[in-house]
């Protein structure tokens, strides 16, 4: 194995408990061709030393046309995301040039897996960290921060490059007041493409055995396709950059007209830019993919159903554009692309039918009613109701699992008998709490109910929601489910998508 895909080299400051074996050097063959038990993994004395050197799976369930197509699984580092290996890099250059001494402190401007991975390196290292969030980010991602040991400052995430509250200005700030204080600047710093350049690139050609036709990745920082994309063009000058992009970024017009468009939104997190960082010369892609969300979210809820992988958001992009790509060759060739982290941050999103639905991504029968509002369907058991026997305490259990805040009250036939909401579960708590919340629903629940048949007009829900209440959708045979405030808005927002 060359000195360049040793694991951790880089884990050998001060505080490391240094370097560390491989997970298996064989891990090539028998990645490919998975005939065999895998090589025993050897025991790791930190988990630093575990970084990197991560397994390549070839994908054959997916419809790569006359292409063979792999993928290093880089959710497997310990931080789960390609990420730990720029902050092992990262932390080591600025130790290396005197930037950060013993018991300094650490800051990054960022909300992804790299303020995840810094964390990660930092604690082992004993270095401070301070990440400094954008406050649109999910309450998940600042608690995971601060669970990995990171302190989190919270700063506005409505202002632009150069307002003295934007999240890089705050960083830089934060680094220049205190002393022994590195500030990382992911976008501009060359030890980021470094670490691609001298692991991920030459772990692939050692995998894949010097044969690598494209690489298909995406660009967050750019340190990604500059390092691994300069590995690879040095060693084989026809082995092809794919960039993947998703649609909005102003980087696959820019990469395959020279075009220079307005930068849109996008869903799909950690790649799409505004802006070409300063860390990637985009000379060195050949081509570029704009995927849209929906092909994004689509192709990783595939990944996972066809090869078990649950991969994030972004590996859905890649994937997509590396599927088209694979899909137009007319000769055989040998792809590579990433499972650049876990899509267990995804579980509430892109990997639940609801959440896809509500966001216009599944079209489901249509009804042509008031029953296309309803987001949680009765009859296809997908919503949340109580009995009128059940106890008070059960409900405020199932509000609190279910993250709702009303539940229709069903009878053994089927049929609606009330509303039980947090106003009528708070009526039952303030008075003797104890005791109440014994006693059975049908006690505190609301039985003055606004039925409407399907039928009906949109129209005639707003007088319902005027009065603050729910309206229950039913007719002569069945109960359908209930539509909220929230159904409607979502109604009006998937007509404009
Ligand atoms: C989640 C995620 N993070 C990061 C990257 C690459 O980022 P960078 O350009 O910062 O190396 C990718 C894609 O290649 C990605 O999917």
């Amino acid at each position: 194995m060359p000195a360049s895909t040793g694991r951790g080299r880089d884990a050998t400051g001060p505080q490391s408990a240094g370097v560390g074996g491989a997970r298996s050097d064989g891990g090539a063959q028998s990645g490919a061709t998975a005939a065999h038990a895998p090589p025993i993994a050897p025991v790791y004395g930190n988990v630093l030393e575990m970084i990197g050197n991560t397994p390549m799976l070839e994908l054959k369930r997916m419809d790569a046309g006359p292409c063979r197509l792999f993928v290093k699984l880089e959710n497997q580092n310990p931080g789960n995301s390609i990420k730990d290996r720029i902050a092992l890099t990262m932390i080591a250059a600025a130790e290396k040039s005197g930037r950060l001494k013993p018991g300094g402190t650490i800051v990054e401007a960022t909300a992804g897996n790299t303020g995840l991975a810094l964390a990660l390196v930092a604690g082992q290292k004993g270095y401070r960290l301070i990440v400094v969030v954008p406050d649109k980010m999910s309450d998940e991602k600042i608690s995971h921060l601060r669970a990995m040991g990171a302190e989190v400052v919270l700063t506005r995430s409505d202002v632009q490059k150069g307002h003295p509250e934007y999240y890089q200005d705050v960083a830089e700030r934060i680094s220049r007041e205190r002393t022994n204080c590195f500030y990382v600047n992911q976008f501009g710093n060359e030890a980021n493409p470094e670490a691609h350049f001298t692991t991920t690139g030459p772990e692939i050609w050692q995998q894949m055995e010097g044969k690598v036709d494209a690489f298909v990745a995406g660009v967050g920082s750019g340190g990604t396709v500059a390092g691994v994309g300069r590995f690879l063009k040095e060693r084989n000058p026809r082995c092809e950059i794919v960039l993947a992009d998703p649609v909005g970024s102003i980087l696959a017009p820019l990469v395959n007209d020279g075009r220079t468009i307005e930068p849109g939104s996008w869903l799909v997190e950690g790649i799409g830019e505004d802006f070409v960082p300063s860390i990637l010369d985009l000379e060195i892609v050949d081509t570029a993919y704009a995927i849209p969300d929906s092909e994004a979210f689509h192709t990783a809820r595939e990944l996972l159903r066809r090869e078990g992988i649950l991969a994030g958001s972004s590996v859905g992009t890649l994937l997509g554009a590396a599927l088209r790509y694979c899909r137009e060759q007319k000769s055989p060739k040998r792809v590579v692309s990433l499972i650049c982290d876990s899509g267990a941050k995804y579980l509430s999103k892109m990997f639940n039918d609801f959440w896809m639905i509500d966001n216009g991504f599944i079209d489901r029968p249509k009804h042509g009613d008031l029953r296309d509002l309803i987001a949680r369907r009765h009859l296809e058991g997908e919503d949340f109701t109580v009995n009128p026997e059940t106890p008070v305490l059960q409900v405020i259990k199932r509000m609190h699992l279910y993250g709702v805040s009303q539940m229709a009250v069903v009878d053994e036939h089927d049929k609606v008998v009330g509303i039980i909401d947090e106003s009528d579960v708070l009526l039952a708590l303030t008075h003797d709490a104890k005791s109440n919340t014994r006693r059975h629903v049908r006690e505190f629940m609301t039985s003055r109910l606004e039925t409407v048949r399907p039928d009906l007009s949109v129209d005639s829900l707003l007088p319902i929601f005027r009065a603050d209440r729910v309206a229950i959708v039913a007719d002569d045979k069945h109960f359908y489910g209930i539509i909220t405030r929230i159904d409607l808005i979502n109604y009006w927002r998937r007509q404009l998508l």
